[in-house]
């Protein structure tokens, strides 16, 4: 079996979408099935989403660590029993350490909330707007030591109306990050997505699959 492990730090939506869409297509008949869920906010209300659904859940709690990498250290210690063949950041709002991202380069996934390279960062839907785009999107990536500077994987997008403010965009996208994040995570896991020289390498069947309007 490949597990997947889920690292978030709120609402978790994302991972409820990847979770329903593990067990619409029945991943564990592939053997794929997501197997932990880690939050460093005990709060988290997708931390209880994932006891509720009777999952592996705990919590790691960032504040109880004196360093960043203390934290880190911790945290891997907690996942490597699991053996991810994927880690997913599903709205998970830590920096990893450098330590944390090579240990399993090519396995971790990020989403982020715009259409990379355009808007790494925080505050991307009101940067958007401010910026005039016509279109905005979500960005599924691998992890690099480069803030949402790591390799592309998959892109959803969403048009940009003139009476848009952060919230309204924000609320078209999210639907469409919950489209795009469940076909890169299997599709990662399945190897058909892979790492190399920096790039996130498919075929073009993968590639349209991964390109969702
Ligand atoms: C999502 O919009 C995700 O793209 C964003 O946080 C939200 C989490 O929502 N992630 C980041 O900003 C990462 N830097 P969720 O907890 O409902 O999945």
């Amino acid at each position: 079996m490949k597990n997947i492990v889920i690292l978030l730090s709120g609402r978790g939506s994302n991972f409820e979408a990847i979770l329903r869409t593990a067990r619409a297509e029945n991943w564990e008949a592939e053997g794929l099935r997501i197997a932990a869920v880690f939050s460093n906010r005990p709060d988290a209300k997708g931390l209880a989403t994932a006891r509720a659904e009777g999952l592996d859940a705990f919590a790691v709690d960032h504040k109880a660590f004196a360093t960043r990498e203390a934290f880190d250290e911790e945290l891997a210690r907690r996942i490597e029993p699991y053996e991810p063949a994927v880690i997913v950041l599903a709205g998970f709002m830590r920096i990893l350490t450098p330590g944390f991202v090579s240990r399993w380069e090519g396995k971790i996934l990020n989403i982020h909330p715009a259409l990379l390279p355009l808007f790494p960062g925080l505050d991307t839907h009101r940067r958007c707007i401010e910026a005039g785009c016509r279109v905005h999107g979500s960005t599924v990536h691998f992890v690099s030591a480069v803030l949402d500077g790591g390799a592309i994987i998959g892109q959803s997008v969403v048009p940009v109306m003139t009476t848009d403010t952060p919230d309204t965009l924000a609320a078209r996208l999210l639907p469409y990050e919950h489209k795009v994040y469940p076909k890169c995570v299997k599709a990662v896991a399945e190897g058909r997505v892979k790492l190399v020289d920096g790039r996130a390498v498919m075929d073009d069947a993968t590639a349209r699959e991964l390109a969702v309007f």
